[in-house]
């Protein structure tokens, strides 16, 4: 069989990681480090919202910010595994402190295309991807210091979904939880159950040691939170997806269980924000900067 992954894991590159947890929003940011140099990466950053007073603040970045600097880390990217709507990116406000290139998937311009419907935005928004650094396609490569990263296309719970290998480490986004926890939804605009299935098991042709790095966890049935699991972990127990699961009946328990979640607590700020890369909206005349409720309209 020929492999369906667009490039060849080298598991003997380790890099060393460390994760932030944020507890409002359930979210796991990663700074990604190569052994051999200074060089590292940011995956999925977060910046805190108090949604009911509009109040807007960077502790979470903060400490992450505050990790770089105090180990002298030299900052190369700010990776986003895709457009969230549950939490709204710090990315800029960490560009802005530390560089580093901002890069997401390719297919952003589908995700900015469908919500610069949704929120009525102007052509003063620009649906081509250009609030980012690098747009990323199926298979490409960037390195971080010694370690060559690569990008994989696995859309699905939105259609800009990446997952990126570095070495023996896989950032998978929302395509995958921890085993217990099972899979993301598939009903955004653009999800799709049955390519999230065969996203998964694109992850999941991984070698079985790839150490897997998950961008939620919500410590089902009280256990303590987690964010760190394998392909074979995944592979011998996930409850969606493990060895065995078809992708119909993948799909039939997907869809049904989709249509009893409520949509994420922050999607409304969340969609306008990550999908202009984690900036506001620009101001108003009068200086501000507000953010839209559509009604009925997601
Ligand atoms: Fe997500």
């Amino acid at each position: 069989m020929t492999s369906p992954l667009p490039f060849t894991p080298d598991l003997s590159v380790k890099p060393e990681i460390t994760a932030f947890f944020d507890e409002a929003t359930n979210t796991v940011t990663y700074v990604v480090k190569d052994p051999n140099s200074k060089a590292c990466a940011v995956v999925d950053s977060v910046m805190d919202i108090d949604y009911a007073a509009g109040r807007i603040t960077y502790d979470h970045a903060d400490q992450i910010i505050d990790f770089i600097r105090k180990n002298d880390l030299a900052l190369e990217w700010i990776i986003e595994t895709h457009v969230h709507a549950d939490h709204l990116s710090a990315a800029p406000y960490i560009q802005e402190k530390l560089g580093g290139k901002l890069g997401i998937g390719d297919r952003i311009t589908i995700v900015q295309d469908t919500f610069g419907k949704v929120f009525n935005e102007g052509t003063e928004f620009q649906r081509d991807g250009s609030q980012f650094d690098r747009l990323f396609k199926d298979g490409d490569s960037y390195t971080i210091g010694s370690m060559t990263a690569y990008a994989m296309h696995t859309p699905g719970h939105t259609p800009a979904c990446m997952t990126h290998v570095i070495g023996d480490a896989a950032f998978v986004g929302d395509t995958l939880f921890m085993p217990d926890g099972g899979s993301a939804r598939a009903d955004f605009p653009g999800g799709d159950a049955r390519e999230l299935y065969r996203s998964i098991k694109r992850v999941l042709a991984l070698p079985d040691e790839t150490r897997l790095f998950i961008c939620h966890d919500y410590g089902p049935n009280g256990r303590d939170i987690k964010w760190e699991t394998t392909v074979a972990e995944e592979r011998q127990h996930n409850i969606h997806v493990r060895d065995g699961i078809t992708e119909d009946e993948f799909v039939a328990m997907r869809e049904a269980r989709d249509a009893t979640l409520d949509m994420p607590k922050l999607i409304i700020p969340s969609l306008q924000v990550n999908m202009r890369a984690g900036h506001l909206p620009p101001e108003e005349e009068d200086g501000k900067t507000y953010l839209k409720v559509p009604v009925n309209g997601l």
